[in-house]
């Protein structure tokens, strides 16, 4: 008995230790708590010392405001109105770099409708040059909102498809023969840091997991990219990004794995890598009215009664899926794609059967959407 006396004083003294300590914590809670009653709001800024922005990059032509950019009153936005470089399609670009600037009738984002809160974040993101991580479900417009936005500030813009087959050698540059000599061809990561591009990185957690140490250079503060395959000195092998270049992921998850087995191919990123991402934007269904209106600028034959019952439809799958109760939702695209079908056979059974229903291997979640489209559009369907 006498050997376990020790170990019981050494316990008792840490289980005291731990009294003390819990005591401090809870006495500081209860001091901020009666701070807080005895304070105003006001008091927790201070408006005194200006908020800057960083000035405007030098081969931008003018600022436009955000709220303009998104096409919403300044009172709408969740937080100040700032400017956001304007580049000249013309005159901000070296030559071989401006075939990178997407324009605005590109059929995949020419009716783009931003959704306001998280495209300001989005915005404040691409200003402050702080990496961006834009994650939600498939479909809500995470790899077309920074097309768009690139579109109009006319500014270079590439989009690269993470998949587990890439290797680092095509992000980073790869030797290779060319005429007879051997050379460094620099890969995609440094070409677009040169370039000055916005470069999203698309299904981010679906990069091989080692690709994604090698980035946390590039994603710190006034990060850099490291060659190490390529040869030379150190300071041959280092690329300065250029002013503009900035970084974006996206990903169906956030960054914690795929939770619900919807989307094969992805993996819990590295949490040191989460962190370098300094704007988390979780991207939603966009408002109903924003919504019918994609639908009918992208299916000109669609009505706006049509596009609001299949919206409804929509909207019931989709608490169903995110309840989880339905192995399938009805996103933006195949929503797209149904009135499509709708319009051109006018059935709006037969046009969700092939577009959406037969990818459903469960006959009762099937029988479930059925349920859905004859309760909304009831003796239309007739
Ligand atoms: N806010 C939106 N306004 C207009 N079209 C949208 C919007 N969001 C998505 N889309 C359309 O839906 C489709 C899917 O968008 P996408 O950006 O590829 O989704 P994600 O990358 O989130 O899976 C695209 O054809 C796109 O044009
Ligand atoms: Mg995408």
């Amino acid at each position: 008995m006498a050997r376990t006396e020790p170990t019981s004083r050494a316990a008792a003294e840490l289980m005291a230790k731990y009294e003390d300590y819990k005591g401090t914590v809870s006495g500081r809670v209860k001091d901020t708590a009666e701070k807080a009653k005895t304070t105003t709001p006001a008091e927790l800024w201070n408006d005194k010392v200006a908020m800057t922005f960083p000035p405007l990059p030098s081969n931008s032509i003018g600022g436009v405001k955000v709220s303009k950019l998104l096409k919403v009153s300044s009172k709408k936005l969740p937080g100040p109105d700032f400017d956001m470089p304007m580049f000249s399609q013309s005159e901000s670009w070296p030559e071989d770099v401006k075939q990178y600037i997407p324009t605005l009738d590109e059929p995949d984002i020419e009716n783009y409708v931003f959704s306001t809160v998280p495209a300001y974040w989005f915005c404040y993101a691409i200003r402050l040059n702080k990496p961006a991580f834009l994650s939600g479900v498939k479909g809500c417009g995470k790899s077309t909102m920074p097309k768009r936005l690139a579109a109009e500030l006319n500014w270079p813009f590439l989009r690269k498809q993470m998949s587990k087959t890439l290797d680092s050698t095509e992000f980073f540059g790869n030797w290779t023969v060319k005429d007879g000599e051997t050379k460094f061809a620099l890969g995609d990561l440094p070409q677009a840091a040169m370039a000055g591009m916005i470069m999203v990185v698309d299904e981010f957690s679906n990069a091989p997991n080692e690709l994604h140490p090698s980035l946390h250079q590039v994603l710190e503060k006034n990060g850099r990219i490291y060659l190490n395959s390529s040869d030379g000195t150190i300071a041959e092998k280092i690329i300065e990004p250029t002013e503009t270049f900035r970084i974006v992921a996206t990903d169906n998850t956030r960054g914690q794995g795929d939770t619900r087995g919807h989307y094969a191919g992805t993996d819990v990123v590295n949490s040191a890598t989460m962190d370098r991402f300094r704007v988390m934007i979780v991207m939603n269904y966009m408002t109903k009215a924003a919504e019918k209106q994609v639908l009918m600028d992208t299916v000109p034959q669609c009505t706006d009664l049509l596009a609001g019952l299949m919206i409804d439809v929509a909207t019931k799958v989709r608490a169903a899926y995110d309840a989880g109760d339905m192995s399938e939702t009805l996103s933006l695209r195949p929503l797209i794609e149904w009135a499509e079908k709708a319009v051109f056979t006018k059935d709006i059974m037969g046009a969700l059967e092939y577009t959406m229903l037969n990818k459903i291997d469960s006959d009762s979640e099937r029988q479930e959407i059925i349920s859905y489209v004859k309760t909304v559009f009831g003796s239309l369907l007739d």
